[in-house]
Protein backbone atom coordinates (compact mmCIF):
# COMPACT_ATOMS: atom_id res chain seq x y z
CA UNK A 1 0.00 0.00 0.00
CA UNK A 2 0.80 3.48 -0.63
CA UNK A 3 0.67 6.62 2.02
CA UNK A 4 1.75 10.26 1.63
CA UNK A 5 3.42 11.39 4.91
CA UNK A 6 3.58 15.12 6.04
CA UNK A 7 6.90 15.32 7.81
CA UNK A 8 7.52 18.51 9.72
CA UNK A 9 10.87 18.28 11.66
CA UNK A 10 10.71 21.80 13.10
CA UNK A 11 13.10 23.20 15.63
CA UNK A 12 16.33 21.75 17.79
CA UNK A 13 16.72 17.80 17.83
CA UNK A 14 13.56 17.63 15.70
CA UNK A 15 15.22 17.04 12.30
CA UNK A 16 17.84 14.64 14.10
CA UNK A 17 14.88 12.74 15.56
CA UNK A 18 12.68 12.94 12.17
CA UNK A 19 15.45 11.59 10.25
CA UNK A 20 15.95 8.44 11.95
CA UNK A 21 11.62 7.63 11.93
CA UNK A 22 12.07 7.91 8.17
CA UNK A 23 14.41 5.95 8.30
CA UNK A 24 12.54 3.05 10.31
CA UNK A 25 9.90 3.90 8.03
CA UNK A 26 11.78 2.63 4.74
CA UNK A 27 13.12 -0.07 6.15
CA UNK A 28 8.88 -1.18 7.40
CA UNK A 29 7.94 -0.21 3.43
CA UNK A 30 10.76 -2.66 2.64
CA UNK A 31 10.10 -5.55 4.61
CA UNK A 32 6.22 -5.46 4.56
CA UNK A 33 5.89 -3.98 0.56
CA UNK A 34 4.86 -0.74 1.63
CA UNK A 35 5.25 2.87 -0.07
CA UNK A 36 5.89 6.15 2.00
CA UNK A 37 6.24 9.26 0.47
CA UNK A 38 7.27 11.95 2.16
CA UNK A 39 6.15 16.02 1.80
CA UNK A 40 8.11 17.89 4.12
CA UNK A 41 7.39 21.63 5.26
CA UNK A 42 7.88 23.97 7.78
CA UNK A 43 6.79 24.40 11.48
CA UNK A 44 7.50 26.85 14.50
CA UNK A 45 11.04 28.32 14.81
CA UNK A 46 12.23 27.36 11.33
CA UNK A 47 9.13 28.68 9.61
CA UNK A 48 9.12 31.96 11.82
CA UNK A 49 12.60 32.10 10.23
CA UNK A 50 11.56 31.23 6.48
CA UNK A 51 8.17 32.98 6.20
CA UNK A 52 7.38 35.12 8.78
CA UNK A 53 4.87 32.59 11.05
CA UNK A 54 5.02 29.48 12.58
CA UNK A 55 3.13 28.12 10.15
CA UNK A 56 2.06 29.01 6.53
CA UNK A 57 -1.49 28.33 4.69
CA UNK A 58 0.34 26.38 2.25
CA UNK A 59 1.53 23.58 5.11
CA UNK A 60 -1.25 23.61 6.70
CA UNK A 61 -3.07 22.49 3.42
CA UNK A 62 -0.24 19.53 2.47
CA UNK A 63 -1.28 18.34 5.98
CA UNK A 64 -4.72 17.72 5.01
CA UNK A 65 -3.80 16.18 1.88
CA UNK A 66 -1.52 13.74 3.64
CA UNK A 67 -2.87 10.39 5.09
CA UNK A 68 -0.73 11.39 8.52
CA UNK A 69 1.11 13.84 9.75
CA UNK A 70 5.11 13.21 11.64
CA UNK A 71 5.90 16.09 13.50
CA UNK A 72 9.54 16.54 15.46
CA UNK A 73 9.46 19.41 17.84
CA UNK A 74 8.90 23.55 17.80
CA UNK A 75 10.84 25.95 19.86
CA UNK A 76 14.31 27.34 20.99
CA UNK A 77 15.84 30.26 22.86
CA UNK A 78 15.85 32.52 19.82
CA UNK A 79 12.45 32.71 19.16
CA UNK A 80 11.20 32.73 23.22
CA UNK A 81 11.13 36.41 23.71
CA UNK A 82 7.87 37.16 25.84
CA UNK A 83 6.82 40.13 23.83
CA UNK A 84 7.50 38.09 20.32
CA UNK A 85 4.27 38.46 18.37
CA UNK A 86 5.10 34.94 17.10
CA UNK A 87 6.22 32.27 18.45
CA UNK A 88 6.79 28.70 17.61
CA UNK A 89 4.03 26.73 19.90
CA UNK A 90 1.55 28.65 17.52
CA UNK A 91 2.31 26.47 14.64
CA UNK A 92 1.84 23.75 16.26
CA UNK A 93 -1.75 25.07 18.13
CA UNK A 94 -2.85 25.79 14.49
CA UNK A 95 -2.10 22.77 13.41
CA UNK A 96 -3.83 21.31 16.51
CA UNK A 97 -6.78 23.20 15.63
CA UNK A 98 -6.56 23.82 12.03
CA UNK A 99 -6.66 19.46 11.48
CA UNK A 100 -9.24 19.09 14.10
CA UNK A 101 -6.88 17.15 16.25
CA UNK A 102 -8.78 16.70 19.43
CA UNK A 103 -7.81 13.72 20.45
CA UNK A 104 -4.20 13.68 22.13
CA UNK A 105 -3.18 9.93 22.82
CA UNK A 106 -0.28 9.55 25.57
CA UNK A 107 0.51 6.22 26.70
CA UNK A 108 2.75 6.01 29.49
CA UNK A 109 4.78 2.49 29.42
CA UNK A 110 7.34 1.39 31.45
CA UNK A 111 9.71 -0.73 29.89
CA UNK A 112 11.14 -3.69 32.52
CA UNK A 113 14.68 -2.83 31.12
CA UNK A 114 14.45 0.62 31.79
CA UNK A 115 13.33 0.25 35.29
CA UNK A 116 16.06 1.34 37.25
CA UNK A 117 16.81 4.64 35.14
CA UNK A 118 14.14 6.37 36.60
CA UNK A 119 14.11 8.62 39.88
CA UNK A 120 11.24 6.60 41.31
CA UNK A 121 11.42 3.32 43.27
CA UNK A 122 11.50 0.10 40.96
CA UNK A 123 8.44 -1.41 43.06
CA UNK A 124 6.22 1.85 42.17
CA UNK A 125 6.73 1.84 38.68
CA UNK A 126 6.58 -2.29 38.06
CA UNK A 127 4.41 -2.40 35.69
CA UNK A 128 2.80 0.76 34.79
CA UNK A 129 1.25 1.14 31.67
CA UNK A 130 -1.75 3.68 31.02
CA UNK A 131 -2.94 5.96 28.86
CA UNK A 132 -3.74 9.63 29.16
CA UNK A 133 -6.31 11.20 26.46
CA UNK A 134 -5.88 14.72 25.94
CA UNK A 135 -8.19 17.31 24.59
CA UNK A 136 -6.52 19.17 22.39
CA UNK A 137 -8.16 22.18 20.64
CA UNK A 138 -10.48 23.61 23.87
CA UNK A 139 -10.25 24.77 26.78
CA UNK A 140 -7.58 27.75 28.32
CA UNK A 141 -5.71 26.86 24.97
CA UNK A 142 -8.57 28.38 22.76
CA UNK A 143 -11.08 29.72 25.13
CA UNK A 144 -11.84 33.61 24.03
CA UNK A 145 -11.68 35.89 26.17
CA UNK A 146 -7.60 35.65 25.36
CA UNK A 147 -5.39 39.06 26.20
CA UNK A 148 -3.51 41.47 27.56
CA UNK A 149 -4.69 45.21 28.72
CA UNK A 150 -3.23 48.49 30.40
CA UNK A 151 -6.22 49.60 32.80
CA UNK A 152 -5.54 52.51 35.03
CA UNK A 153 -4.33 50.33 38.21
CA UNK A 154 -1.95 48.15 35.46
CA UNK A 155 -1.47 45.94 33.51
CA UNK A 156 -4.35 42.79 33.20
CA UNK A 157 -4.66 39.42 31.83
CA UNK A 158 -7.19 36.99 30.40
CA UNK A 159 -7.69 33.19 29.76
CA UNK A 160 -10.99 31.44 29.12
CA UNK A 161 -11.53 27.76 29.94
CA UNK A 162 -14.48 27.14 27.71
CA UNK A 163 -16.05 23.43 26.91
CA UNK A 164 -19.36 22.63 25.01
CA UNK A 165 -21.17 19.47 25.58
CA UNK A 166 -20.33 18.37 22.38
CA UNK A 167 -16.02 18.78 23.26
CA UNK A 168 -16.05 17.34 26.51
CA UNK A 169 -18.56 13.79 25.29
CA UNK A 170 -16.25 13.41 21.96
CA UNK A 171 -13.38 13.26 23.96
CA UNK A 172 -14.67 11.22 26.95
CA UNK A 173 -15.99 8.94 24.54
CA UNK A 174 -12.32 8.56 23.44
CA UNK A 175 -11.16 7.47 26.77
CA UNK A 176 -14.76 4.77 27.05
CA UNK A 177 -13.36 3.15 24.07
CA UNK A 178 -9.75 3.33 24.74
CA UNK A 179 -10.53 1.96 28.40
CA UNK A 180 -12.66 -1.20 27.12
CA UNK A 181 -10.24 -2.07 24.55
CA UNK A 182 -7.58 -2.56 27.41
CA UNK A 183 -8.25 -3.23 31.40
CA UNK A 184 -11.77 -1.13 31.06
CA UNK A 185 -10.67 1.41 33.76
CA UNK A 186 -11.14 5.01 32.63
CA UNK A 187 -10.48 7.91 35.38
CA UNK A 188 -11.93 10.98 34.02
CA UNK A 189 -10.13 14.01 35.36
CA UNK A 190 -11.45 17.46 36.67
CA UNK A 191 -11.59 19.98 39.52
CA UNK A 192 -15.15 19.55 39.98
CA UNK A 193 -15.05 20.95 43.25
CA UNK A 194 -13.95 24.61 41.89
CA UNK A 195 -14.85 24.60 37.86
CA UNK A 196 -17.93 25.15 36.57
CA UNK A 197 -16.23 23.58 33.31
CA UNK A 198 -15.64 20.82 35.44
CA UNK A 199 -19.07 20.06 36.56
CA UNK A 200 -20.23 19.98 33.06
CA UNK A 201 -17.51 17.72 32.06
CA UNK A 202 -18.16 14.91 35.10
CA UNK A 203 -22.29 15.18 34.57
CA UNK A 204 -21.63 13.85 30.84
CA UNK A 205 -19.18 11.33 31.61
CA UNK A 206 -21.54 9.73 34.45
CA UNK A 207 -23.81 10.22 31.57
CA UNK A 208 -22.08 8.46 29.32
CA UNK A 209 -21.09 5.59 31.43
CA UNK A 210 -24.34 4.34 31.10
CA UNK A 211 -23.34 3.30 27.63
CA UNK A 212 -20.11 1.95 28.85
CA UNK A 213 -21.28 -0.72 31.40
CA UNK A 214 -18.28 -2.94 30.83
CA UNK A 215 -16.05 0.23 32.13
CA UNK A 216 -15.80 1.16 35.80
CA UNK A 217 -15.41 5.03 35.70
CA UNK A 218 -13.90 6.88 38.59
CA UNK A 219 -13.90 10.78 39.10
CA UNK A 220 -10.81 12.28 40.19
CA UNK A 221 -9.52 15.68 40.99
CA UNK A 222 -6.47 16.89 39.47
CA UNK A 223 -4.73 17.53 42.15
CA UNK A 224 -5.78 14.19 43.99
CA UNK A 225 -4.73 12.64 40.42
CA UNK A 226 -0.83 14.56 40.46
CA UNK A 227 -0.62 12.46 43.66
CA UNK A 228 -1.67 9.45 42.41
CA UNK A 229 0.68 9.46 39.38
CA UNK A 230 3.72 9.00 41.52
CA UNK A 231 2.18 7.14 44.72
CA UNK A 232 0.64 4.01 42.71
CA UNK A 233 0.51 4.66 38.91
CA UNK A 234 0.39 0.91 38.22
CA UNK A 235 -3.39 1.04 39.40
CA UNK A 236 -3.87 3.69 36.06
CA UNK A 237 -5.61 2.04 33.27
CA UNK A 238 -6.74 5.15 30.99
CA UNK A 239 -7.10 8.68 32.22
CA UNK A 240 -8.97 11.46 30.53
CA UNK A 241 -9.17 14.66 30.87
CA UNK A 242 -9.53 18.26 29.58
CA UNK A 243 -5.68 20.27 27.90
CA UNK A 244 -3.96 22.20 30.30
CA UNK A 245 -4.83 19.39 33.21
CA UNK A 246 -3.74 16.45 30.51
CA UNK A 247 -0.37 18.82 29.34
CA UNK A 248 0.71 19.44 33.22
CA UNK A 249 -0.04 15.72 34.19
CA UNK A 250 1.79 14.10 30.95
CA UNK A 251 4.89 15.47 32.07
CA UNK A 252 4.16 14.40 35.36
CA UNK A 253 3.66 11.02 34.07
CA UNK A 254 6.52 10.88 31.27
CA UNK A 255 9.08 10.75 34.71
CA UNK A 256 7.73 7.33 35.65
CA UNK A 257 9.29 6.19 31.86
CA UNK A 258 12.51 7.44 32.81
CA UNK A 259 13.30 9.68 30.36
CA UNK A 260 10.60 12.11 27.87
CA UNK A 261 12.61 10.69 25.13
CA UNK A 262 10.67 7.62 25.57
CA UNK A 263 7.25 8.74 25.51
CA UNK A 264 5.07 9.06 22.10
CA UNK A 265 1.85 10.47 21.04
CA UNK A 266 -0.80 10.64 18.43
CA UNK A 267 -3.29 13.59 17.95
CA UNK A 268 -6.44 12.24 16.17
CA UNK A 269 -9.32 13.87 13.96
CA UNK A 270 -11.78 11.06 15.50
CA UNK A 271 -12.42 8.10 17.55
CA UNK A 272 -9.69 5.77 16.96
CA UNK A 273 -10.96 2.05 16.56
CA UNK A 274 -8.97 -1.37 15.85
CA UNK A 275 -8.41 -1.98 11.91
CA UNK A 276 -10.05 1.48 10.57
CA UNK A 277 -7.92 4.60 9.44
CA UNK A 278 -8.07 7.70 12.20
CA UNK A 279 -6.17 11.10 10.51
CA UNK A 280 -3.53 12.16 13.26
CA UNK A 281 -0.51 13.96 14.10
CA UNK A 282 2.50 12.39 15.48
CA UNK A 283 5.20 13.51 17.68
CA UNK A 284 7.76 12.74 20.48
CA UNK A 285 6.26 14.77 23.76
CA UNK A 286 9.62 15.77 24.42
CA UNK A 287 10.71 19.35 23.27
CA UNK A 288 13.32 20.77 20.68
CA UNK A 289 16.02 20.24 23.64
CA UNK A 290 18.05 22.82 21.90
CA UNK A 291 21.14 22.68 23.86
CA UNK A 292 21.28 18.66 23.19
CA UNK A 293 20.78 20.00 19.09
CA UNK A 294 23.13 19.23 16.51
CA UNK A 295 25.45 16.62 18.46
CA UNK A 296 23.61 13.17 17.42
CA UNK A 297 23.34 12.59 21.18
CA UNK A 298 18.59 13.25 21.24
CA UNK A 299 17.14 9.68 21.98
CA UNK A 300 15.15 8.77 18.64
CA UNK A 301 12.43 6.49 20.16
CA UNK A 302 9.78 8.11 21.27
CA UNK A 303 9.59 9.95 17.45
CA UNK A 304 10.21 5.93 16.14
CA UNK A 305 7.61 4.59 18.47
CA UNK A 306 5.15 8.22 17.32
CA UNK A 307 5.72 6.33 14.06
CA UNK A 308 4.47 2.83 15.31
CA UNK A 309 1.49 4.56 16.39
CA UNK A 310 0.79 6.44 13.18
CA UNK A 311 0.88 3.04 11.45
CA UNK A 312 -1.60 1.39 13.95
CA UNK A 313 -4.10 4.75 14.07
CA UNK A 314 -3.69 6.35 10.61
CA UNK A 315 -2.89 3.27 8.67
CA UNK A 316 -4.61 0.47 10.50
CA UNK A 317 -1.10 -1.45 10.12
CA UNK A 318 -0.94 -3.45 13.56
CA UNK A 319 1.24 -5.99 12.45
CA UNK A 320 4.11 -3.06 11.16
CA UNK A 321 3.36 -1.20 14.25
CA UNK A 322 4.37 -4.16 16.75
CA UNK A 323 7.24 -5.09 14.53
CA UNK A 324 8.76 -1.30 15.50
CA UNK A 325 8.07 -1.71 19.08
CA UNK A 326 9.37 -5.16 19.04
CA UNK A 327 12.41 -3.70 17.49
CA UNK A 328 13.17 -0.77 20.10
CA UNK A 329 12.48 -3.61 22.93
CA UNK A 330 15.13 -5.46 21.52
CA UNK A 331 17.82 -2.92 20.88
CA UNK A 332 16.67 -2.20 24.57
CA UNK A 333 17.06 -5.14 26.03
CA UNK A 334 20.89 -5.59 23.84
CA UNK A 335 21.98 -3.02 26.32
CA UNK A 336 22.11 -0.16 23.92
CA UNK A 337 21.46 3.13 25.59
CA UNK A 338 21.25 6.95 24.72
CA UNK A 339 22.78 9.24 26.82
CA UNK A 340 18.97 10.02 28.76
CA UNK A 341 18.75 6.38 29.56
CA UNK A 342 22.38 5.79 30.45
CA UNK A 343 23.25 3.66 33.27
CA UNK A 344 26.24 1.48 34.58
CA UNK A 345 27.51 -1.26 32.20
CA UNK A 346 25.41 -0.37 29.13
CA UNK A 347 26.23 0.77 26.23
CA UNK A 348 26.18 4.60 25.43
CA UNK A 349 25.28 5.51 21.62
CA UNK A 350 23.80 8.06 19.42
CA UNK A 351 20.84 9.44 17.93
CA UNK A 352 21.90 7.60 14.21
CA UNK A 353 23.29 4.38 15.77
CA UNK A 354 20.13 4.25 17.76
CA UNK A 355 18.16 4.79 14.71
CA UNK A 356 20.51 2.27 12.73
CA UNK A 357 19.79 -0.28 14.99
CA UNK A 358 16.44 0.13 15.47
CA UNK A 359 15.72 0.00 11.67
CA UNK A 360 18.41 -2.60 11.34
CA UNK A 361 15.57 -5.29 13.52
CA UNK A 362 13.29 -4.90 10.86
CA UNK A 363 15.10 -6.25 8.45
C1 LIG B 1 2.83 19.64 24.74
C2 LIG B 1 3.57 20.94 24.78
C3 LIG B 1 2.75 22.00 24.08
C4 LIG B 1 1.44 22.13 24.85
C5 LIG B 1 3.43 23.35 23.92
C6 LIG B 1 4.74 23.23 23.19
C7 LIG B 1 2.53 24.37 23.28
O1 LIG B 1 3.88 21.27 26.09
O2 LIG B 1 2.52 19.16 23.62
O3 LIG B 1 2.57 19.06 25.79
O4 LIG B 1 1.38 22.86 25.85
O5 LIG B 1 0.46 21.51 24.45
MG1 LIG C 1 3.37 19.77 27.51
Amino acid sequence: MRFDIALLPGDGVGPEVTAEAVKVLEAVGKRFHHQFSFNQGDIGGIAIDHHGVALTGDTLNMCQRCDAVLLGAVGGPKWDDPRAKVRPEDGLLALRKGLRLFANLRPVKVLPMLIDSTTIKPDVIKGVDLVVVRELTGGLYFGKPKRQWQTARGRKAVDTLAYSEKEIERILRVGFELARSRRKRLASVDKANVLESSRLWRQIAIELSIHYPDVELQHLLVDACAMRLIQRPSEFDVIVTENMFGDILTDEASMLAGSMGMLPSASLAGIPKAGEKTFGMYEPIHGSAPRRAGQNIANPIAMITSVAMMLRYSFALAEEAEAIEGAVSDVLEEGYRTYDIMEEGKKQIGTREMGDLIAGRMG
